[in-house]
């Protein structure tokens, strides 16, 4: 679809079917979303001072999974079905995935705890538009989300201390 179509067709959406994506459809917007698109590892979406901070994570009926962007693979990082607790509206319960963005505070050395957040969120962005685009080019539905019990989801991910949860996306 032309660029110019998806844009047109980009919308929030807050209903979902449970129906699970295929394995080639969660590739694909796993690689829309954060994918490395050129030679040096750089991605699809740009980044706050060339550091890499936001780690994508997949919640799926099977568990939460970790986007390694130099394979391209899922890793998986927890064993249970937190889709639920990805947020505080009823559908991301049932959507088949949420994707979670998880900001590496520590990472982001010589600036003040505000700021990390603040960089932290806009990289999200990106991301985030990336995946309505996708969502739009192939008829899925998706809202980014900063409606998050934060301090739980942090918990639930068993997230260490200074990494952090910036917005969630549910996807279906
Ligand atoms: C930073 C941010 C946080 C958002 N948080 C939520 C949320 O928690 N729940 C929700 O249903 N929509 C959320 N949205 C979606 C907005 O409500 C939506 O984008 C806006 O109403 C415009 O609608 P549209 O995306 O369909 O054009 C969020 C959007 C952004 C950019």
């Amino acid at each position: 679809m032309p660029l110019m179509s998806a844009l047109k067709l980009r919308r929030s959406t807050r209903e979902y079917a449970d129906r699970p994506l295929s394995q080639q459809t969660l590739s694909d917007f796993l690689w829309a979303a954060f994918g490395v698109n050129r030679a040096g590892g750089k991605r699809t979406a740009p980044y706050w001072r060339h550091i890499m901070v936001i780690d994508v994570y997949a919640a799926l009926a099977d568990g939460v999974w970790l986007y390694d962007l130099a394979s391209h693979a899922l890793l998986p990082h927890l064993a249970a079905d937190i889709r639920a607790d990805t947020g505080l509206q009823d559908f991301v319960g049932i959507a088949p995935l949420d994707l979670v963005y998880v900001a590496h505070g520590e990472r982001m050395t010589d600036t003040p705890p505000a700021d990390r957040r603040l960089y932290a969120s806009v990289d999200t962005g990106f991301i985030g538009q990336n995946v309505y685009l996708y969502c739009a080019a192939e008829s899925f539905a998706t809202v980014l989300r900063g409606a998050v019990d934060y301090p739980r989801l942090g918990k639930r991910m068993m997230l260490p201390e200074q990494q952090f949860v910036t917005f969630a996306q549910p996807v279906g």
